[in-house]
């Protein structure tokens, strides 16, 4: 399984972008700063140790040679630094030309000293990881001037001293700007900030796209829905335009297209009338029973070409509905019409499921569907499934024992004018209308219809409606 790290999104994708390029900033930023601050602190770690080795010198080659060991035993050194006598300066371990060496030289330097009191020799090293300098100061062999005249009298007794160093080790840690608090949090704030900000740009950069999508679906349900309102960025504001526009265009299209099947619809009613007060004159019985037989079928025709103009142009507004009423109110309606069958048209299902729907319209939808499943099945069972879970479709299932629909051709039937093989004849007195009526309805709706065969034989209309 391939592990998914870049998100589909657009609007995902643009913060991650986004995300990662101010992250990379404030990085930068903050780099540089702790860089900056690494120098100064070394910098002064090297003006610190200069200063606090020369005092240091300065006490001890005052005090007079065999002294010197208890005086630097007494004295309180500072923290990082330790300080012993030896005969020789430290080891040479490793000489570095390090920078801090020469500050802490420089700084030593810059202590002003009696010649005497200088140190005839300074050893300077760091340690390989550069966290400890190791200082060595070659005391003079006599005590500082001002005690030279009291030294006098007991320095022609005294043995030649050997040399003396003073050697200091100092701890001269690395700086770690970084680690400085103060830092750490300007960094976690100007995350947090960076997140924030990216999250409210690119909402606002999305939203826009999600509200277009939800218009372009309502249009394609509803070719009325209310139009998208036209505020915000100039660009949001222009394709909201543009989308109108287009939505106006398709309306008016539509329109037209039922208007006109509307009004042919409507003039051949004339023609037909008088075509059939007319036919009542022809003599030979036969021709006329033929003649009225055709121009039922025509009026048949005109009727269902007016009724799918009617709903595709129908402005009925959506109301609450009880889906299970309905539902019973179509079987008694069919069984008033043919009580014969009474007892073979069935519902199944909870005693009252209300939807949000347009109900002269959904009423014609599924009264298309129970119609089909009489005329063809010569039975009917609707079934009523409410959502399972929120957010989950109705579910209306329309069964029927006959038949069955021609194989491989189920999809084909929701076209218009289309009808089944057997059907052809005109017995069963459709036009081919209902189906694509239903869907056209359904679809309006939010919801769908397909058909299928069951696998026990008959056929089976299966309708999802938001709940
Ligand atoms: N329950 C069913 N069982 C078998 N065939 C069906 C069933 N429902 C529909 N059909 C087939 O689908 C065709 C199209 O159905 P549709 O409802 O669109 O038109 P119609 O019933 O022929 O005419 P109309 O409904 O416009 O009066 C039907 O002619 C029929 O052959
Ligand atoms: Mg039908």
């Amino acid at each position: 399984m391939r592990l998914r790290l870049w998100p589909r999104s657009l609007a995902a994708r643009t913060a991650i972008l986004l995300f990662a390029g101010l992250v990379l900033a404030q990085v930068a930023a903050l780099g540089i700063e702790a860089i900056g601050r690494g120098g100064l602190q070394r910098l002064e770690q090297g003006r610190h140790l200069g200063l606090r080795v020369m005092e240091l010198y300065i006490t001890v080659a005052k005090t007079p040679p065999d002294q010197r060991g208890a005086a630097l035993r007494e004295l309180r050194l500072p923290a990082g630094i330790t300080a012993q006598l030896d005969s020789a300066p430290p080891a040479r371990l490793l000489v570095s030309p390090l920078a801090v060496q020469q500050l802490v030289r420089l700084n030593m330097a810059l202590v002003p000293l009696p010649p005497a009191l200088r140190p005839a020799e300074v050893v300077l090293l760091g340690s390989p990881a550069q966290e400890q300098m190791m200082i060595g100061l070659r005391l003079p062999d006599e005590p500082a001037i001002a005690e030279r005249p009291r030294a006098e009298g007991p320095r022609a007794e005294r043995p030649r001293a050997e040399r003396q160093w003073l050697n200091v080790t100092a701890a001269l840690p690395v700086p770690r700007p970084w680690q400085q608090p103060d830092l750490i949090a300007a960094f976690l704030l100007m995350t947090v900030v960076a997140a924030a900000l990216t999250a409210w740009a690119v909402g606002r950069l999305a939203a826009p796209l999600g509200t277009l999508t939800a218009a372009a679906d309502r249009l394609g349900e509803d070719v009325n829905a209310a139009p998208l309102p036209e505020a915000g960025p100039s660009e949001v504001t222009a394709a909201a335009a543009a989308f109108n526009r287009m939505a106006a265009r398709l309306r008016r299209f539509v329109q037209d297209r039922t208007l006109l099947l509307a009004a042919i619809g409507h003039d051949l009613r004339t023609p037909i009338t008088r075509l059939r007060l007319r036919a009542e004159f022809v003599a030979d019985d036969e021709l006329r029973a033929k003649m009225l037989a055709d121009l039922d079928d025509l009026e048949a025709l005109v009727t269902a070409t007016l009724t799918f103009g009617r709903t595709a142009t129908s402005r009925e507004p959506a109301a609450p509905l009880d889906l299970a009423v309905l539902a019973r109110t179509l079987l008694d309606e069919a069984a008033d019409a043919r009580p014969e069958l009474a007892e073979r048209l069935v519902y199944d299902g909870p005693e009252h499921l209300t939807v949000r729907a347009r109900s002269t319209a959904l009423k014609r939808a599924l009264g298309n569907l129970v119609a089909n499943a009489i005329a063809y099945g010569g039975n009917a069972r609707i079934r009523l499934l409410p959502a399972e879970t929120a957010g989950a479709p109705v579910r209306i299932e329309i069964e029927d024992d006959g038949p069955g629909l021609p194989p491989g051709e189920t999809e084909q039937l929701f076209d218009p004018f289309r009808r089944g093989e057997e059907s052809r004849s005109r017995e069963t007195g459709g036009v081919g209308l209902g189906l694509t009526i239903a869907r056209d309805i359904l679809r309006a709706h939010g919801g769908e219809v397909t058909l299928a065969n069951r696998g026990e034989g008959g056929a089976r209309a299966s309708v999802r409606l938001p709940a």
